[in-house]
């Protein structure tokens, strides 16, 4: 046998394995691939400060970095990214299992044989003059049970510096790894190899062929043709969510598309809660939230803003971590009113892509203050007020250090996780949901987290129907058949002796014109409040056809003049005839996914109908 460090992986003398690499397996791995790849060079990331900003300046130096003013944003760059390349492509990401029924109706299938020759042959020669970046990097702290390793072989510098924000990354994950310990094999490339002289562009990607690709039964990643987010920084939507969840479906634990946040009580006692809310629903901001000043002694910390990895402790509860390391937000919409935590953690050390450009090297985004007279757009381009053109792209993002955060926990990196008391379900919806409800039960909590639907945000105001159903805002990011996850919850809750309550909440209710029922921000810990207190058993609630809701006087009202019982009703009230188009609406979901529902959502769907079947038109809980 060749010994390790005489592994050549390449002609030239780039390509050796570093001493301190000891898994064989791994090094036949990226050699197999590098031959198929050629790139010019192989850099492993030791994950440095040193490496970060030497690849950096190369980046400066490209053309892809901007950077910012260092009196304004210290330590931080401005990447704008090809026009085509602005989001997760979700058409052209793929879950192949060996059989279709295991990816099911919700996910884009190929047969991994025939997905496997077809990449195969894509990647082929796809990293010619360029480097092939060897990133390691564990999601979660480094030695958790609760944590994975995976290895992202990557021909973008922007993804290995991005990577290094976000996860976990450097050399002593092989010390984790060992000789031959599992990880996740994730390789990435943005499909434009360079012939030999060929200048590059400041954001290369492939503009006609674009795949996501990935084979949960190997444990394996393929990302071909984009450089930005989720399609690129593989640790995050590909293996934190599609991979893990279903290496969480074999091994028993879940992996959530969930924040988590720490409240405390002004005794000091604490408690935990994880949080799914689809896309575009204010995750950030609730999961960094300050409570309001009449709420004395009330405290929220942050876990994480995007992903929970949950898994059942000896004592019976479930734990979780937050897997990432940063956090990857949308920018737009974030100011020092919505979410001033995450403003300040933006102070220095961050990557902002797709924003605007300030006179003074700083950057701007929609909603972050009054708009400049004068901006760079994200395109690069002189940009004014009036000039009817976004100035940052909607889906700018900022990349963030997770430990800049003014409300991290103190116990973010704690090895065992965290114990959650509730899991709180959301989306957007201007009727029928109301402001908070909890659920009987835990089944009856699958089915309302199963069931949830959310408005875009261009949908028409008040119309039931403009609803995208998007269970556990899993929707995108289940590596496998909806139907087996949604069971897979209803298993854990009949193995786990401590399951967490469920709640259901509804920040965007609307009155008749249109205008927003609740405050929503700070103001969202009066809801929360009342949340930890059902779970401490300190509140009072009472019984409504679709679970148990506070009463008027159960929610801590202190400092929120004008908020009467009228408006509350408003808030609260379950209308049955809404309410019975809402049933419709799972009942659109259930038949898509007949093979494989859980016999329970059945019974409960009737049993729902028989309760509204008997409650009044309106019903709303007493004062
Ligand atoms: C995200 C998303 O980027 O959910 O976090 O789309
Ligand atoms: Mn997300």
């Amino acid at each position: 046998m060749v010994p390790l460090e005489s592994v050549r992986v390449l002609a030239d003398d780039a390509g050796h394995a570093p001493d301190y690499v000891h898994h064989r397996g791994l090094v036949d791995w990226i050699d197999e691939f590098a031959k198929r790849a050629q790139p010019n060079k192989i850099h492993w990331c030791d994950g440095s400060k040193a490496e970060y900003d030497s690849l950096c300046q190369q980046l400066v130096e490209a053309g892809t970095f901007l950077p910012l003013n260092p009196a304004k944003r210290p330590n931080s760059f401005l990447a704008r990214s090809d026009p085509s390349d602005v989001a997760r492509v979700e058409d052209r990401t793929f879950i192949c299992s060996t059989h279709r029924a295991d990816a099911g109706p919700t996910n884009n299938w190929m047969a991994p044989a025939e997905m496997k020759e077809l990449l195969e042959e894509v990647f082929e020669g796809c990293m010619q003059g360029r480097t092939l970046y060897v990133v390691p990097f564990s999601m979660g702290p480094l030695g958790s049970p609760i944590s994975h390793v995976g290895i992202q072989l990557t021909d973008s510098a922007y993804v290995a510096v991005s990577m290094r924000i976000m996860t976990r990354m450097g050399k002593a994950v092989f010390d984790v790894l060992g000789e031959d310990g599992d990880f996740v094999r994730c390789v990435h490339s943005v499909g434009m190899p360079l012939a030999p002289g060929e200048k590059d562009v400041a954001w290369p990607c492939n503009k006609e062929h674009k795949y996501i690709v990935h084979f949960p039964e190997d444990q394996a990643i393929w990302s071909f043709g984009s450089g930005y987010g989720g399609n690129a920084l593989l640790g995050k939507k590909c293996f934190a969510l599609r991979i893990a969840s279903a290496m969480g479906r074999e091994q028993g634990w879940l992996a959530e598309h969930m924040l988590i946040l720490g409240v405390e009580s002004p005794t000091g006692e604490k408690s935990y809660v994880a949080a799914a809310f689809p896309s575009a629903c204010g995750k950030t901001n609730f999961a960094m939230l300050i409570p309001p000043g009449a709420l004395h002694g009330w405290k929220v910390t942050t876990i994480g803003d995007d992903i929970a990895w949950i898994k059942p402790g000896a004592d019976g509860r479930l734990y979780a971590i937050n897997p990432e390391y940063g956090f990857f937000g949308v920018a737009p919409g974030t100011s020092q009113q919505s979410n001033p935590n995450a403003m300040a953690t933006l102070s220095e050390n961050c990557i902002f892509t797709n924003v605007a450009l300030t006179d003074d090297g700083d950057i701007w985004w929609e909603g972050m203050s009054e708009p400049p007279q004068r901006l760079t757009d994200w395109q690069g381009q002189p940009w004014t007020p009036d000039c009817g053109r976004n100035a940052a792209h909607p889906n700018a993002r900022f990349t963030a250090p997770a430990s800049q955060c003014p409300s991290i926990d103190a116990d973010w990196e704690q090895t065992s996780g965290v114990p959650i008391s509730a899991f709180v379900f959301g989306g957007r919806r201007s009727t029928t949901v109301p402001l908070v409800s909890e659920s009987f039960n835990w089944v009856d909590g699958v089915y309302m987290a199963a069931t949830m639907g959310s408005e875009t945000t261009a949908a028409a105001a008040h119309k039931v129907g403009n609803v995208r159903r998007d269970p556990f805002a899993m929707l995108p990011f289940c590596g496998y058949h909806i139907g087996d996850y949604f069971d897979h919850w209803l298993q854990t809750g009949r193995n786990v002796k401590h399951p967490p309550r469920i709640f259901a909440v509804n920040w965007f209710r609307q009155d008749d014109n249109g205008k927003f029922l609740w405050p929503g921000f700070g103001e969202n810990m009066r809801i929360l409040k009342w949340i930890v207190d059902r779970c401490h058993g300190r509140a009072s609630a009472a019984e409504s056809p679709l679970g148990w809701m506070p009463h008027y006087s159960d929610i801590d009202w202190r400092g929120l003049d004008g908020f009467d019982f009228g408006r509350f009703e408003k808030l609260m009230s379950v209308e049955r005839d809404l309410w019975i188009q809402e049933l419709l609406l799972h009942e659109e979901l259930f038949v898509k996914l007949y093979d494989k529902l859980p016999k329970e959502f059945v019974l409960k769907r009737e049993l729902l109908l028989a309760t509204l079947w008997r409650s009044p038109l309106r019903w709303t809980p007493p004062a």
